[in-house]
């Protein structure tokens, strides 16, 4: 790759060379996307026709009650039918479909033939527990080979997972569990970070007891510690596989288009998550589709997304779209700078990596640690990169870029949401790059920037970021709750029936897209989504606390760092003390990647006439910046 100055310095454009564009499926992508949009309808369907459906689709777009859109309706299909049964039938049978390697170093490998097996076996352990087509099965584990065979067996017999993130805490925990009417959880006594084990069924148990529909526990022994299993309620992993009832053979249910595959909980504006649904047909087409153009898989590539399988970049990303591509996924359960800052450019070394994809705090957080960390090791199985999670700016761009990629790995920085199912916003291997833009919407998908009344804003400003059609992999409600699913994402641009991102961007004059960040209460803290509201109410129950606002402040390393402000109730007068035990709670209540970095007392909290806090207020001043137009303030 070559750097191009005809363009201002931010601007430069780095060219993909030869190495990588002679692979690449998509030679071209102007006259393809241009026909993708043209026909959206067709694109699509073609897409579709290489998956496998028991039946085919009657209509590819169903927009009869929008937004509440249908995608390949009268088909049938399953998700496992595209991500295991097919591979049984080729030679990708005693491929590897999953490298796993632990903390503590030790490893696993599972051909896709044994992925096969496990996911059967697993499949016939939660019919014998009761499962069903249709029930919410909620799992909450570490990144432990097992939580992938969990999801795939619940997808197997047609029941929804919500997995929940092994990083939160047990109000959060709770809180997913009731929302979802669980019957089944499904966790571990817990997983190995920084060399500690953490402490996962002691958080379950706690969140049993509040929310009181589990009555069957499945555990992982990952640990190995000591942990209380309840009678009749808690049984291990390993005593259930070993029994009779896990036999190997299990039909996958043929589930249609629009049947639940699973509900993903995500930080909105209210305090309460919401259950986002994706579905078996719409989601297995956006997910392979988008994977295979962007990251350009082939057959003998191994594919390392270093996320959770516990956010939707795990889902689509380690999960279900490597898998219904046939190729190698890597899951590593633990931190990537433990025992040392090279543990990720050692499993890079190790297992071969080709295309590696990780969040920009990660690139961030193992920069500070300098090259010479990388430096140590043979990177050269390298290919291609990407990033997702938050904007990447421009200098962590350049030394993932020269670092770890030699300076001929282009990254395909992906622009997307737990809502989009996967990537919206992306360049192609072939795309010139700008260090910083997500540069183009991906096939099929017209996105723009526009001012509140839905009018395009001119090249370089700031607005709304929206897309303007439905695309397959889009989640099709909210969890028992489709007003909010409306007011959410369709209310504010009703008139044009466009999609609310709750992002705000750029477009420049080429057409490239810079996304600036979220333009509502959510916040981005290393690349995790948690609301203002959810943070606040953790606070809040809190006997200290009766009211509080939690703001996000830009932050070098983290992206944005959580800062509240409290008020006390009477009898209760600040002191440090009195911040690390709120500290704590949050840390107890919801998880750790939710503590606020600092935690000030106030009297009273800056409010709008009608009650809502100024959040906007806050932040100028905690930053010490004009505090704008305070006309609405209450006094
Ligand atoms: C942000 C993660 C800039 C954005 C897949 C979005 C990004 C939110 C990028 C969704 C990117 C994601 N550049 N910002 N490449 N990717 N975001 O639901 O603010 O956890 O709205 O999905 O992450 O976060 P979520």
């Amino acid at each position: 790759m070559k750097k191009n100055s005809v363009l201002n310095s931010t601007n430069s454009l780095y060219h993909p060379d030869k190495s990588v564009t002679k692979h690449a499926r998509i030679k071209e992508y102007d006259k393809l996307y241009k026909e993708s949009i043209t026909d959206r309808e067709g694109f699509w369907s073609k897409e579709a026709k290489g998956l496998h459906w028991y039946q085919k689709w009657d209509k590819v777009l169903d927009d009869s009650n929008k937004p509440f859109y249908k995608w390949f309706t009268g088909g049938k299909t399953n998700v496992i039918a595209n991500a295991i049964d097919r591979h049984l039938l080729t030679e990708t049978k005693n491929k590897l479909a999953l490298i796993w390697e632990g903390e503590p170093g030790d490893m696993k490998t599972f051909s896709y033939f044994a992925l096969g097996r496990e996911v059967s076996k697993f499949a016939n352990v939660l019919k014998a527990m009761g499962a069903k087509k249709g029930d919410i099965i909620t799992i909450y584990m570490p990144q432990i080979p097992e939580i992938i065979i969990a999801m795939l067996a619940c997808a197997k017999i047609g029941a929804v997972h919500s997995v929940v993130y092994g990083g939160f805490s047990v109000e959060a925990l709770a809180e997913r569990i009731a929302d979802a009417h669980s019957r089944i959880l499904i966790t571990a006594d817990g997983g190995f970070r920084r060399g500690k084990p953490t402490q996962l069924k002691a958080i379950a148990d706690e969140a049993m007891r509040r929310s009181p529909t589990i009555d069957v526990c499945i555990a992982v022994r990952r640990t190995g510690e000591e942990c209380y299993m309840e009678n009749d309620r808690d049984f291990w992993w390993h005593d259930l596989m070993g029994m009779p009832i896990a036999s190997s053979k299990c039909e996958t249910e043929q589930t249609d288009a629009e049947d639940p595959l699973f509900i993903l909980y995500t930080s909105g504006t209210t305090g309460k998550p919401k259950g986002l649904l994706h579905t078996h047909g719409g989601y297995s087409v956006y997910a392979s589709t988008t994977f295979k153009y962007v990251f350009d898989i082939q057959p003998a590539d191994r594919w390392w997304c270093a996320a959770d399988p516990g956010w939707i970049t795990g889902h689509s990303y380690i999960v279900y779209a490597p898998l219904m591509n046939g190729a190698t996924t890597l899951l590593y359960e633990g931190a990537p700078n433990h025992p040392y800052p090279n543990r990720w450019w050692q499993m890079i070394e190790k297992y071969g990596v080709n295309i590696f994809y990780t969040s920009p705090t990660a690139i961030r957080g193992l920069m500070r640690y300098g090259a010479s960390w990388a430096d140590k090791h043979d990177l050269s199985s390298l290919r291609l990169m990407g990033s997702v999670g938050e904007p990447i700016n421009p200098e962590a761009w350049k030394w993932y870029y020269d670092v770890i990629g030699k300076g001929h790995c282009p990254i395909m920085d992906t622009w997307w949401q737990t809502e989009t199912g996967g990537f919206m916003i992306t360049p192609l291997p072939i795309t010139p790059l700008k260090p910083g833009s997500a540069t183009k919407p991906f096939f099929g998908n017209e996105v723009a920037v526009v001012d509140e009344a839905g009018k395009a804003v001119p090249a370089g400003a700031e607005g709304n970021l929206v897309i303007k059609n439905p695309w397959p992999g889009m989640a099709r409600t909210i969890l028992g709750d489709p007003d909010q699913f409306i007011e959410k994402y369709w209310k504010h641009y009703k008139k044009q029936g466009w999609y609310l991102t709750g992002d705000s961007a750029k477009v420049d004059k080429d057409g490239y897209f810079w996304i600036i960040g979220r333009n509502d209460d959510v916040l981005k803290v290393s690349g995790y989504r948690l609301g203002s509201a959810e943070i606040e109410s953790a606070l809040v129950s809190h006997p200290a606390i009766t009211e509080a606002a939690a703001i996000g402040l830009p932050d070098s390393l983290k992206g944005n760092i959580i800062h509240a402000t409290v008020i006390l109730r009477e009898g209760f007068a600040p002191s440090d003390a009195l911040v690390e035990e709120l500290k704590k709670h949050v840390d107890n209540e919801l998880g750790p990647i939710a503590r606020p970095a600092h935690i000030e007392f106030a009297e009273k909290l800056p409010k709008t006439r009608s009650g809502k806090i100024m959040r906007r207020v806050l932040k100028a001043r905690a930053l010490g910046q004009e505090e704008g137009d305070l006309t609405t303030l209450e006094e």
